[in-house]
């Protein structure tokens, strides 16, 4: 017996051996990710290494704003593509190419920018945000994920946190509104969603938080442009979303394109490098954003491509998003002493360690299944659907003339009652117009064919021509509904606007339909937000619509006809007049009350405040009521308020808790603070109490101008619903 043991443990120890010389420990699955890093670190020359640091572009890019040079022929040692094509085949090709035609078989890291969908598209983030309900954020990435997981990508370009006060930057479109603390919450749910509870499951794709940071901050809402942020403000409002998605897990954060403050961001060692990974321990990968290396010169701190890749690749950016500057010039770089060999092999192993999480070197292919099995799934549209439903905000709703009433006769007028492609938005993944259905088809569904369609004029231009139809189509109705807005294509990357009314002819058009005398309801498409001072009075109802998605138009169509009740709330501020941007509810409170401080010339208010949006239920709610007055740091009290629903409605209503701290004196601070908010639905006549339970360290906490977190004792204020408490932390 004791010699059959002895030889059974001998055999293993053989067997064992002989896997482990057969199979290097990185190749080793059940190793940790943290020693197969270390080990294959270890095997490679500087060049295999150089090359993981790269990343090329396949297949057709559809962004007018990225041309640029195409490598040829790409190498089987890249270490990361963009990827363009829709199915895996291409994938499969380039994974096989990488694990067996290189001496260490490392697979690619495939990206590409799943923003608000893939096939199925969601609606854009800033209306995402407008739902209130960050649980349906994580719903719709899981969705655009495995859509894209089985496209072939690995990896999305998304979440996008850049909080936004100047709705003139076309980008507000990408990013969840002017709060840090909406940003940071949407932020954890959209990594969430994307990477799963586990990176290496079966669809599931890597998050990347960008654009770290302050691109928000973009002077004069232009794109691109220099920064001017302070420390403090980098602290207090640029900063938390981005400390959100890396506590969140999120894997990978992209360098921005603007110069933060005479340092570009790609250059950053002090944002990249001292706050990102040294202070919050953020240990996946940087890759920079589309030639961001290459604009370092154009900003004006290098003189050539070397000296970008230099001052880049030590700031802590890993990987190199198409510029080819770091696979020409890191080699010569190493060799003069300029680039440690200490940094690359943290950059490298910053890479290997996402795609070791990412499960690609114990599978980097994907199954090919026929498209109608994963995209587009009856699922994945009814949540398309549901989700553009309580993205939308019922800005105005005089003598309730919404919902339309059954059996009415509507003329639906405007450039976008039969636009497809525009109600996608921009960066809408593989989204199809062909595959979108149009507001007019949505309508007659809805309102059994009694809807008559006219453009009535184009998105912008002189054409008149289509007036009288129009009017005469208003006339013949019971009801109008007016589809206005933007094109998908003036919000997003490269697309500013410096007046962000409605385009004048849209607004004759109003004024002409007007004419006829019916209730009249505006529809918005659009990516920020408008100024519509000049719009409102005509309109007796104006339903912000956004960039609604592939089966937005049935929302929009169903909470016109009353199946829907709008829920959504205005995550963004809607100015009155241009001359007042940047105007947040989140300001620092000026030095004199009243009138005094504001311009003479125009109203001090906005048209709408963030947070505003109406229901077809009406609400009551009853005063803050606090558990306790007074607290200690390490203490809890809990406020409350019971919201009742008046109508005959059910309705979905969001409480929106603020914190003020009126006066400290270390920092002053907002006027007031979101922290907290919860959305609950209250059937008609019913009642539901909302709470807020106030954690000092977590609530109450303000960071100072080199981000460390103070707290301190005094009187602070909680409000929600229009009332608010006061309590004091001892
Ligand atoms: C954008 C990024 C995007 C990248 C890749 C850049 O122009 O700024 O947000 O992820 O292109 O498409």
């Amino acid at each position: 017996m004791k010699t059959i043991k002895a030889i059974a443990i001998i055999l293993a120890a053989v067997v064992l051996s002989a896997f482990s010389w057969k199979t290097p420990v990185y190749k080793d699955a059940s190793q940790p990710v943290e020693k197969r890093v270390q080990d294959l670190l270890k095997r490679m020359t500087l060049q295999e290494k150089i090359m993981q640091m790269n990343q090329y572009i396949i297949g057709r890019n559809d962004n007018s704003n990225n041309r640029g040079k195409v490598v040829a022929k790409i190498p089987p040692e890249i270490g990361s593509l963009i990827y363009f094509y829709e199915d895996p085949e291409t994938r499969n090709d380039i994974q096989k190419r990488a694990m067996e035609q290189t001496r260490l078989g490392i697979p690619v890291l495939l990206g590409f920018d799943v923003i608000h969908g893939y096939r199925t598209v969601f609606p854009v983030p800033l209306a995402q945000a407008a739902s209130f309900n960050p649980g349906m954020t994580s719903k719709l990435n899981a969705i655009a994920a495995s859509e894209a997981y089985s496209a072939g990508i690995d990896w999305t370009f998304a979440p996008m946190i850049d909080v936004c006060r100047d709705p003139r930057w076309g980008r507000i479109v990408e990013c969840y509104g002017e709060d840090p603390y909406t940003n940071s919450v949407f932020c954890e749910a959209a990594v969430k969603g994307f990477q799963g509870k586990n990176l290496s499951d079966k669809g599931t794709i890597a998050a990347c938080l960008k654009h770290f940071v302050c691109y928000g901050a973009s002077e004069a809402g232009r794109d691109y442009v220099y920064t001017e942020v302070s420390d403090q403000t980098m602290w207090d409002t640029y900063l938390p979303p981005y400390e959100a998605g890396v506590k969140a897990g999120a894997q990978t954060v992209m360098s921005a394109f603007n110069n933060i403050n005479g340092i570009p961001a790609s250059a950053n060692r002090h944002t990249l490098t001292d706050i990102l990974k040294n202070g919050w321990g953020f240990d996946g990968l940087v890759v920079s954003d589309w030639d961001a290396i290459a604009q370092i010169k154009l900003n004006g701190m290098a003189q050539d491509a070397a000296e970008c890749a230099e001052l880049s690749v030590n700031a802590g950016v890993d990987l190199d998003m198409k510029d080819n500057a770091y696979a020409e010039h890191l080699e010569q770089l190493v060799k003069e002493g300029k680039v440690s060999i200490k940094r690359i092999d943290d950059a490298v192993a910053r890479i290997l360690r996402v795609k070791f999480r990412l499960g690609l070197f114990d599978d980097p292919y994907r199954e090919n299944k026929p498209q109608e099995e994963v995209f587009m799934q009856q699922e994945s549209l009814e949540l398309s659907e549901k989700a553009a439903a309580e993205s939308m905000v019922l800005l105005k709703n005089d003598s309730s003339v919404l919902p339309l009433r059954k059996g009415a006769h509507i003329a639906l007028i405007g450039p976008l009652a039969e636009a497809k492609k525009d109600l996608l938005g921009s960066w809408r993944g593989k989204g199809r117009a062909d595959e979108t259905e149009t507001l007019a088809a949505a309508m007659q569904r809805e309102f059994d064919g009694r809807v008559t369609v006219v453009e009535g004029c184009s998105f912008k231009g002189e054409d008149r021509s289509g007036f009288a139809e129009a009017l005469q189509a208003a006339q013949s109705a019971d009801a109008v509904v007016l589809a206005l807005g933007e094109k998908s294509g003036w919000s997003g990357e490269n697309a500013s606007r410096a007046n962000i009314e409605l385009p004048e002819i849209q607004q004759e058009l109003l004024r002409e339909v007007k004419k006829a005398g019916k209730p009249m309801v505006v529809v918005l498409f659009n990516g920020r937000p408008l100024v519509l001072t000049q719009d409102e009075p005509m309109a007796d109802a104006i339903l912000e619509a956004w960039f609604p998605g592939t089966r937005g138009a049935a929302a929009v169509a169903g909470t016109l006809s009353g199946r829907y009740n709008p829920s959504g709330k205005l995550p963004v501020t809607f100015p009155a007049h241009q001359g007042q941007i940047p105007i947040y509810y989140n300001k620092r409170l000026p030095a004199r009350r009243g009138n005094q401080g504001y311009y003479f010339d125009v109203t001090v208010k906005p048209l709408y405040p963030f947070g505003h949006g109406l229901s077809y239920s009406n609400f009551e709610s009853s005063p803050v009521t606090l558990s306790a007055d007074k607290l200690s740091k390490g203490g809890k009290i809990t406020a409350s308020v019971t919201v009742k629903n008046t109508s005959a409605v059910d309705g979905a209503q969001t409480v929106l808790w603020f914190i003020s701290d009126p006066s400290c004196r270390r920092v002053t601070r907002p006027e007031k603070e979101l922290r907290h908010f919860e959305k609950k639905i209250i059937p008609a006549g019913a009642s539901e109490t909302f709470t807020f339970e106030i954690q000092p360290e977590r609530d109450l906490s303000f960071p100072d101008s080199q981000g460390t977190r103070f707290i301190e004792a005094g009187k602070f204020i909680v409000s929600a619903c229009g009332t608010q408490a006061e309590f004091t932390l001892e």
